[in-house]
């Protein structure tokens, strides 16, 4: 009797234990692919891998390494150099903190990403798929953005460790001609898995508006700080094009399928991976108290320093050359983002 083995493909997701890492690794998972996360939890907790293996019935297997240690991130890869492909989302990413502390975001950003570059070469590991952030286009003159705005110098060191993470990914393409390369430049994520599993870590004070309205719910915050309410917007509060992070992990699995199967047109592509619609903060605040019934208090304050008026993506060449578009809606970013928040909360059991 023969037997019909069927070889997972193999993906390694460096930072796999965040956020859009652990959604991204339950996308991939469901699709097919075999997982392998590398984290150094400097920024998550080991549980989360619970919450994936609740998810698909698949615990992937967990490399604890701080990528920046050259000799452990060369032995992890040789250990997986069977893997078709690099997602790489480890990095530090409050931008408050990049002002703080700039030499730790350049070190650690940008040094992980050589390594795992120089490991890419030296095991002949050909696709990567960089996380990059709609933060390389700074104060954009027109909108909404396209892949060819310019970019614009980065408001803090975090945004500047972006735009060189994909200037060292294009100089080594040019030195390793088996690579092949997508940037995702990603706008808001927000929400959370439907299964209330997985989600948005709060450690500490939120830096970002969803995660501060949550809490702000759920009675753990008194009140939110709207930044700003004197913009050129048209209730004077920011523009950001709020996507869910779901449809975010979606978007690499089409971009890996894309490198994968050979489809791309050119070695190194990148592309928008934003919903196309802007929201102010009010309008946010207003879909949350509509999506969830809560009410949130807030006030208005002086603007956030490094804070850009309005930035929203043409998602465009994403819809047509990964085949993948934004689906969810803002009141389910926020109803699943709220639904996230009282489960880790321990206020509600997880959706079945
Ligand atoms: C959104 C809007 C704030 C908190 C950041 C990173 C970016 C990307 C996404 C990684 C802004 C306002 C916020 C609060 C508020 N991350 N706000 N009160 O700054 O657009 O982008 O996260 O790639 O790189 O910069 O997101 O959620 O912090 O702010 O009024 O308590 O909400 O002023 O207008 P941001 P955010």
């Amino acid at each position: 009797m023969s037997y019909l083995c069927i070889v997972k493909q193999k993906i390694i997701i460096t930072g796999g234990m965040g956020y859009i890492g652990s959604h991204t690794a339950v996308e991939l998972i469901e699709s097919g692919f075999a997982v392998v996360i590398i984290d150094n939890l400097s920024n998550a907790r080991e549980e989360v891998l619970d919450g994936i293996h609740s998810i698909t019935g698949v615990r992937p297997v967990f490399e604890k390494l701080d990528l920046v240690e050259h000799e452990k991130t060369l032995a992890v890869f040789e250990k997986h150099k069977d893997a078709i492909g690099v997602i790489h989302f480890a990095a530090l990413k409050a931008v408050g903190e990049s002002v703080a502390k700039p030499g730790l975001y350049f070190k650690n950003n940008i040094l992980s990403l050589v390594h795992v570059l120089e490991c890419m070469e030296r095991f002949q590991i050909p696709n990567l798929i960089f996380s990059s952030s709609c933060t390389v286009y700074g104060e954009p003159d027109k909108l909404p953005v396209t892949e060819e705005t310019p970019t614009k110098k980065a408001n803090s060191p975090y945004g500047a460790t972006k735009q060189i993470g994909e200037e060292v990914i294009q100089a080594e393409l040019h030195a390793n001609s088996q690579l092949k390369a997508i940037s995702l430049r990603y706008f808001n994520p927000v929400g959370a898995h439907n299964s209330a599993k997985i989600g948005e870590l709060p450690l500490g004070v939120p830096n970002n508006l969803m995660p501060y309205i949550t809490q702000t719910a759920l009675g753990i915050r008194e009140e939110l700080s709207v930044f700003g309410a004197d913009y050129n917007t048209k209730d004077g509060t920011a523009i950001r094009d709020y996507i869910h992070v779901v449809d975010l992990a979606k978007a690499h699995v089409s971009a890996l399928d894309r490198l994968a199967h050979d489809t791309q047109e050119k070695n190194y592509e990148i592309y928008n991976i934003g919903t196309g619609k802007g929201y102010t903060v009010l309008e946010v605040i207003h879909a949350f108290e509509r999506a969830t019934g809560q009410s949130i208090q807030y006030k208005m304050v002086t603007r956030r320093a490094g804070d850009v008026e309005a930035v929203y993506a043409n998602a465009n060449l994403a819809n047509e050359k990964l085949a993948w578009s934004a689906q969810e809606s803002l009141e389910t970013m926020c109803s699943s983002a709220y639904t996230w928040e009282k489960m880790y909360r321990g206020t509600e059991k997880s959706a079945t």
